[in-house]
């Protein structure tokens, strides 16, 4: 039976994107919801046209009829106003979370046994609001941010050493904020530690320019990237769709592991059929460990904000 993966906001530039990659990788059929209807159902139609020419038999159909979505597998859930320069992801904090109160009960009503993939800005409050206000177990509420940080940490690591993209492998830990916390020791090319490669200095610029990746961009195109923020979605359907058991550092909710209770936050997990499948906890060093207890709290202040 085909798969249906459901992307909210998805006339948008973040939803069009992950839309789009679906298709292209024929993983499921997809319905793109968006208050702008007949945007929704005009960008569908476009993505439909290339399936001929990609060789796809992805169905892709627009609007705002929620009835549409029924039985999905997956909800990517990409609504939200995007950041403009000069203003951070928590900035959104209010718009966004009563723009998830609107999504939410459809989701409940329309896809019951689906798993979510917040996308919205800031990333893990938007999680915990839809995990909060859906109620759908944890291992079905998995916030994509991880996957997009550490794609950001590998083209600048890729860019530095001069290597392939795909000998690198980064490793982002923390809230999707300016807090996130690249782990250098875990990032590796071709196995070998970035700490054996680099210097200090390289690190720690290849660090600050990972956390501030997403405000680079808005700076210069004048809104929120899509690109990056939507193959990152893509890839976490992908291990979902074809249960990989991937390992990938998304924003999940965690209930003691890493020493942090009720809240959600990235780490590395597995990703499978049933959604989040597990949650790889790996050692870390005093200062690593604060940094992550750091970004924890100004998750948690927005958490608070929204009452989540
Ligand atoms: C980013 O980092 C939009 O948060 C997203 O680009």
């Amino acid at each position: 039976m085909k798969r249906k993966v459901t992307v909210v906001g998805g006339a948008g530039n973040v939803g069009a994107t992950v839309a789009r990659s679906i298709a292209e990788k024929e993983l499921a059929d997809v319905v793109i919801i968006d208050i702008a209807d007949q945007k929704a159902a005009g960008v569908a139609l476009d993505m439909y046209e290339t399936c001929p020419i990609l060789g796809s038999d992805s169905r892709i159909i627009g609007g705002s009829d929620w009835g549409a979505a029924a039985g999905s597998d997956i909800v990517v859930i990409t609504s939200g106003k995007p950041r403009k320069p000069g203003m951070s992801r928590d900035d959104l904090v209010k718009d966004n979370f009563a723009i998830m109160q609107s999504i939410a009960p459809n989701v409940v009503q329309y896809c019951p046994n689906a798993i979510i993939i917040p996308v919205a800005n800031p990333l893990d409050a938007m999680a915990q609001a839809l995990f909060r206000l859906t109620k759908f177990p944890r291992e079905r509420v998995i916030g994509m941010a991880g996957v997009l940080d550490s794609a950001r940490m590998s083209t600048f690591i890729a860019m530095e050493l001069n290597v392939s993209v795909e000998n690198v492998h980064s490793f982002v830990l923390g809230g999707h904020g300016d807090t996130m916390v690249p782990l250098p020791r875990y990032s590796t090319v071709a196995g070998v530690p970035i700490t054996e490669l680099l210097s200090k200095e390289k690190i720690d610029a290849i660090a600050t320019r990972t956390a501030n990746g997403g405000a680079e961009i808005t700076k210069l195109v004048g809104t929120s990237a899509w690109y990056a923020p939507g193959q990152a979605a893509a890839e976490m359907c992908e291990a979902i769709l074809r249960d990989k058991k991937k390992i990938l550092p998304c924003s999940v909710f965690l209930q003691g592991e890493y020493g942090i209770r009720d809240l959600f936050v990235g780490v590395p997990v597995k990703l499978g059929a049933r959604g989040m499948e597990g949650i790889i906890e790996i050692k870390l060093t005093a200062e690593e460990d604060a940094a992550l207890k750091k970004s924890a709290a100004s998750v948690k202040e927005l958490v608070d904000v929204i009452g989540m």
